[in-house]
């Protein structure tokens, strides 16, 4: 039995998903308008394609929720300045709360000299490409023999894999501001990775940044374990590449001829620390190394043509929340609309964090809706704006027939997965007119 709110959620990943069902089964009606065709955002399309497992367990959690009979699936259809639908039209249609689960689709440009380059690129747009997001899959990388990654996390490592292993770089440098003390990545992915560090080399490296861990009283072990501690259970190496890192590092400029990439310069940095937290320092010391692609793995920021402003590089929220969670605002300084997940704050944590985030966001949801009477929504219109769209609206029994192709399709071809790389060959695989 639905009650009489109805929600738009806009957002199918992790956070939009959850927060779906928990409003859901409060029997509130939602409306899950998603950007792309398929639900379940970088659970989808962002998680390293090897995980098999955890993304069938997600994608199986993902689908139990998309049959929810008072859920409206509405896929291939961004909200937006540039979207199809603008947030004032979303308004307009008279849902009782708005919740935006978007994830941080902007991207943390450094504005660094030479980032037009062909060769430079952004870790989004990359794991996007091996996870076979359209239009991203069907964008021409130009991955070279040297690659250069600028940061330290979970996302560094994983697309150091794809270099090596799908690409067949033969030189990853993953060029850290800060120092093997500040390593953001977990030992779990670093095993995936580590065979292929040249010990010798990590050894100098170590030696050399030393000097600067010292000067400000830091136990060089503690970032010698954070490393090697993914040595006990290292994959196998399968490739002919070396990984290494260059610490005390900040990209400053690219250079390039013919508009391609060949060379990225760095300023040595040092550490300074205050309050017990360590801040890297330029030297003003430059030196340059021979690059083919550099990806930058820093985090992302929210979209800033989504129509809420934005502060560093999130939605604003109020700071004085009506309806807080665990002691957080998940409201928006507009009335009624909420945020959730990495719309809540971007590129923060695992998958399970961003569900929790998306169940609180839905609670503070909730507790909104307490306090006000249902709406009457303009069902009519909303359907009249999604038809003059000129495209389809993906809904849910159209992604439960993409599945079965896909699967079909898998299986024919002997691989674990298969996923189409064009939105217009998901729609013909729906048997919807590409044209429509
Ligand atoms: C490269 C990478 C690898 C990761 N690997 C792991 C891992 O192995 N394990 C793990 O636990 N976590 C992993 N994570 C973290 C995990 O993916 C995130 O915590 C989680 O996906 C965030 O969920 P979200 O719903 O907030 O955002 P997203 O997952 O980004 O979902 C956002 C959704 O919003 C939709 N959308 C975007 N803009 C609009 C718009 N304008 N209008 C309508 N819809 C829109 C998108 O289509 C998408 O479906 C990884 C993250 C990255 C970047
Ligand atoms: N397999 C997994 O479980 C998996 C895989 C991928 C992602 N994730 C999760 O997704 C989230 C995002 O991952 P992430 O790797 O993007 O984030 P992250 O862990 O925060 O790492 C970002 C890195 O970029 C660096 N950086 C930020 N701004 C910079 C700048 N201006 N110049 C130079 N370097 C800069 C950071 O350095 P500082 O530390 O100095 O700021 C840090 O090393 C994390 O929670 C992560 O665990 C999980």
């Amino acid at each position: 039995m639905t009650n009489q709110y109805y929600v738009a959620v806009v957002g199918a990943g992790p956070a939009g998903l959850f927060g779906a069902r928990e409003l859901a089964n409060q029997g509130v009606r939602v409306a899950l308008f998603n950007r792309d065709i398929k639900p379940g955002g970088l659970a989808e399309y962002g998680i390293y394609p090897a995980k098999h497992t955890m993304k069938d367990g997600l994608r199986k959690q993902f689908r139990q929720t998309m049959e929810l009979p008072n859920l409206d699936y509405y896929g291939y259809v961004s909200v937006g300045t540039q979207g199809d639908l603008t947030l004032d039209e979303l308004r307009a249609f008279g849902f009782d709360a708005i919740l935006i689960t978007a994830g941080a689709q902007g991207t943390k440009s450094l504005g660094l000299p030479g980032e037009e380059l062909e060769g430079v690129y952004h870790a989004k747009d990359v794991v996007y490409f091996y996870n076979h997001l359209p239009p991203y899959s069907m964008k021409p990388f130009r991955f070279g023999k040297r690659c250069a990654i600028i940061g330290a996390g979970n996302v560094m490592v994983d697309i150091a894999r794809h270099l090596i292993n799908t690409q067949k770089a033969e030189e990853v440098t993953a060029v850290v501001r800060r120092g093997p003390t500040e390593v953001n990545f977990t030992k779990d992915e670093m095993k995936h990775l580590i065979a292929y560090m040249d010990m010798q080399e990590f050894e100098r490296e170590m030696a050399r940044v030393l000097p600067v861990q010292q000067a400000i009283g830091q136990d060089p072990e503690i970032g010698r374990h954070k490393i090697l501690d993914a040595l006990a259970k290292a994959d196998p190496k399968t490739d002919n590449a070396v990984f290494k890192f260059d610490f005390l590092a900040s990209p400053v400029g690219m250079l390039g001829e013919n508009g391609q990439l060949t060379k990225m310069e760095i300023e040595e940095n040092i550490l300074t620390e205050r309050d017990g937290k360590t801040s890297a320092k330029g030297t003003g010391r430059k030196r340059l190394i021979d690059v083919d692609t550099v990806i930058f793995a820093i985090g992302d920021k929210v979209d800033d043509t989504f129509g809420l402003p934005v502060e560093w590089n999130e939605f604003v929220k109020s700071r004085e929340p009506r309806f807080p969670v665990d002691g957080l605002s998940y409201e928006s300084t507009e009335e009624g609309v909420f945020v959730g997940g990495w719309s809540r704050k971007a590129s923060d944590g695992l998958v399970g964090y961003a569900r929790k985030d998306g169940i609180n966001a839905a609670k503070a949801v909730w507790g909104y809706l307490q306090t006000k009477q249902a709406g009457d929504p303009d069902l009519a219109a909303l359907d009249a704006k999604l038809k003059s769209l000129g495209k389809p609206v993906i809904l849910k029994e159209s992604i439960t027939k993409l599945e079965e192709v896909e699967n079909e399709e898998a299986q024919k071809r002997g691989l674990e997965e298969f996923k189409f790389d064009s939105n217009d060959e998901m729609l013909k695989a729906m048997g919807l007119n590409v044209m429509a």
